[in-house]
């Protein structure tokens, strides 16, 4: 087995879209879905193209009442290119012809896609062809394919048809069908001498999307055809049995967000003309991968697992590229790969920056910076809801405001539900330990007098004023923590929880580190902080509430007090209890009623503080702590918790592995087969687990722990 290789054969209609997704193509700036370039998006085939952080929002209808809902754009298809046999049809996948073979092969090493594909049309004529796509490593506004077409049975006339198309919707998520789904304006279609373009605008965020095409095959007959929003053109050889025709198809995609053009229509033609052929592109490509790699490979001397690895370092790479260093874009949770949760920025940046911020600082630091440009809009959310400091949404986008939307669907009931999410303010924690992880893999002081000192004071200064003194300890009320399936206690109107023992923790373990980063740089962030902040933040620093039962840490106040799950009777009846939440409401009940948590939360603090880390912040708050409340704690989560979120195989492989290693295999072996095997049933084909993905990468090579 080629560990850099992964291959899929056969053409499966309900394998179509996790294939798809995980042989995606990006470079950071765009990427585009390993779907067939003969496919439409037709509910098996979905050949999506996302640019880093290109939203555009609508209001849509839901449940009857308005909701807006900014979306990650899917942008013009620059793959369609097809053929057609003298007098058949135009082929794609599904039609009339027969698939007589589509193998489908990824090679990560050199960030190519190939296909070989032999169809027999109606007539019994048999064509081979075999494709190679990029999308450029090298400059990251080119795309290309080459393909090579082969009659082996029949001579005549030969048309391809090569094509963009700008008529594309969101229809990638079966959930937000009803929503409203089209972002795209068409502005302007062309074509000419086998160069076709398409400029089309965003709605509402009035982004302007250009892509030109050159399409060459030797001595061919050009048509050219445009409609609205699409443009194409038609080359017609005399081919001949046995002899190839070889088809080139370069592409150059440009936004008006791009700098240094006149404009993107131009900058997409003048790219095109300019761009060397496809042999070339590839030289370059398979260069700047090269380079990459040398920095971001993770060993194992298991090929299956080294395959996975390479698999997940690769379309992390493809996401966060060092081209982001050029862009305002932060990490979209699901990757440039699909667009389940809308390409929304949550807090999974917290599990890419252990394998990140080591090998490619300078990317951590573009990611940094999407949240710093984003401060004022953290500032004013803090203020609107009479805090201080920054309040990080839950769910971001664009400008950085609360991006969660305010229902979500339970497919299970076919019910719209209050969405409470964004009351996880813990996200502003987790771009605090991002600061830190970058800091202790640059040990760049001016970054703690900076931005980077900014973002951490701003977080602490949101958390001081949540905070309340109450009988001698700080105690934080109404939030979520990690787990998603607690937004309240039975019985409360208000949404949110008292005491969330994750939040709290790392709040203490923020007010140390802003305290330390003063003592580092002389001043924390430009501004610095006050003496009186001081003192707060090293009171809470040694204040925080913790509550505690049977001897264990209380994921928030009251958890020991609720209900015991009959786990073995809802894994007996329902088989994967993954989704308890939706079992549950579809059952008229709710996961707040239970010691039944989604995803790791208590046990994120050993995940991110480690052992010993967190026993200093625990003995610093002035609680008694030893490993066996540490392990008692472990085993009481262990037992309650169903893994609802792929990131909580990540905490729980790599926290059993040092407490107890027996019971970490399992975690280990489902983090790996996240997305490769797609455990969350059906999840991936709608967008990578970026978070699970680079977290498994750091299971293989752990980071110094944040505490
Ligand atoms: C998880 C969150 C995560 C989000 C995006 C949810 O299912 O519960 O922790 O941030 O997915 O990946």
């Amino acid at each position: 087995m080629n560990p850099w290789l992964l291959a899929y054969d056969g053409f499966d209609p309900a394998q179509e879209g996790l294939r798809e997704a995980l042989t995606t193509l990006g470079n950071g700036y765009l990427a585009t879905r390993g779907a067939a370039a003969e496919a439409r998006a037709d509910g098996v085939c979905y050949p999506g193209t996302y640019l880093a952080g290109c939203y555009d929002r609508l209001t849509s209808q839901v449940a009857g009442r308005p909701v807006g809902n900014e979306d990650l754009v899917n942008a013009p298809n620059w793959l369609p290119l097809t053929f057609r046999t003298p007098g058949g049809e135009w082929f794609a996948p599904g039609r009339d012809a027969e698939i007589l073979a589509w193998h489908r092969r990824l090679d990560m090493l050199h960030g190519t896609l190939t296909w070989v594909v032999r169809v027999r049309d109606r007539a019994g004529r048999t064509t081979c062809l075999e494709q190679r796509r990029l999308v450029s490593m090298d400059d990251p506004h080119l795309a290309a394919l080459h393909v090579t077409i082969t009659p082996e049975d029949w001579s005549g006339p030969l048309e391809v048809r090569s094509a963009l198309d700008g008529r594309v919707v969101n229809a990638g998520v079966a959930r937000y069908r009803d929503l409203e789904r089209r972002h795209l304006v068409p502005l302007a279609a062309h074509a000419a001498d086998g160069v076709a373009e398409v400029l089309v605008r965003t709605v509402t965020s009035r982004v302007e999307i250009a892509l030109a095409a050159r399409t060459t095959v030797a001595g061919a007959r050009h048509r050219a055809h445009a409609e609205e929003g699409w443009a194409g053109c038609d080359l017609a050889v005399e081919a001949r049995a046995g002899e190839a025709v070889h088809v080139e198809k370069v592409v150059a995609v440009h936004t008006s967000r791009d700098r240094a053009i006149t404009s993107a229509a131009e900058a997409a033609r003048t790219a095109v003309t300019r761009a060397a052929g496809f042999e070339e592109l590839l030289t370059r490509h398979a260069r700047a991968w090269e380079r990459l790699w040398s920095r971001a490979h993770v060993a194992s001397e298991d090929d299956e697992v080294q395959q996975i690895l390479n698999l997940y370092a690769f379309h992390l790479l493809q996401t966060a590229s060092p081209h982001v260093t050029e862009l305002d874009a932060g990490l979209p949770a699901r990757g440039l790969h699909g667009e389940a949760y809308r390409g929304h920025v949550f807090w999974d940046e917290l599990f890419v920056f252990p394998y990140l911020a080591p090998r490619f600082p300078e990317i951590t630091e573009a990611l940094l910076r999407y949240r710093w440009r984003r401060l004022p809009e953290a500032r004013w959310a803090a203020r609107s809801a009479g805090l201080a400091g920054a309040m990080f949404p839950w769910q971001s986008g664009s400008d950085g405001r609360e991006e969660t939307p305010a229902l979500h669907f339970n497919p299970r009931s076919g019910r719209w539900l209050p969405d409470n999410s964004h009351l996880q303010r813990h996200v502003g924690l987790a771009v605090a330990v991002n600061v830190w992880q970058h800091y202790l893999a640059t040990k760049d002081t001016a970054f703690l007098a900076g931005y980077g000192g900014e973002l951490l004071l701003e977080v602490a200064r949101f958390f001081a004023s949540l905070a309340v003194f109450e009988n001698g300890r700080y105690s934080i009320r109404g939030v979520m923590g990690p787990d998603e399936y607690h937004d309240g206690y039975p019985g409360r109107t208000e949404p949110g929880l008292d005491d969330n023992a994750y939040t709290n923790v790392m709040t203490a373990w923020l007010m140390r580190r802003v305290l330390e980063a003063a003592d580092l740089a002389g001043a924390v962030g430009p501004e610095g902080m006050t003496a009186q902040e001081a003192e707060r933040f090293a009171g809470m620093a040694s204040r925080m509430r913790v509550c505690f039962h049977d001897g264990v840490i209380s994921q928030f106040e009251g958890y020991g007090g609720l209900a015991e799950l009959d786990w073995e009777r809802y894994r007996r009846v329902y088989g994967d209890i993954r989704r308890l939440d939706r079992i549950l409401e579809a059952e008229g009940d709710t996961p707040n009623r239970y010691q039944a948590s989604k995803q790791a939360d208590v046990l994120m603090l050993f995940h991110l503080l480690g052992p010993d880390g967190l026993a200093e912040v625990m003995t610093g708050l002035g609680y008694g702590w030893d490993a066996g409340a540490a392990e008692r704690t472990v085993d009481y989560y262990l037992a309650r918790t169903c893994h609802g979120s792929t990131l909580s195989a990540i905490v729980h492989a790599e926290v059993l592995a040092r407490i107890r290693p027996g019971a970490s295999e399992p975690f280990l072996v489902e983090a790996l087969s996240s997305d490769v095997r797609d455990v969350q049933g059906g999840t991936t084909a709608e967008g990578i687990h970026l978070g699970a993905m680079a977290g498994v990468l750091s299971l293989f090579e752990p980071a110094e722990p944040t505490g």
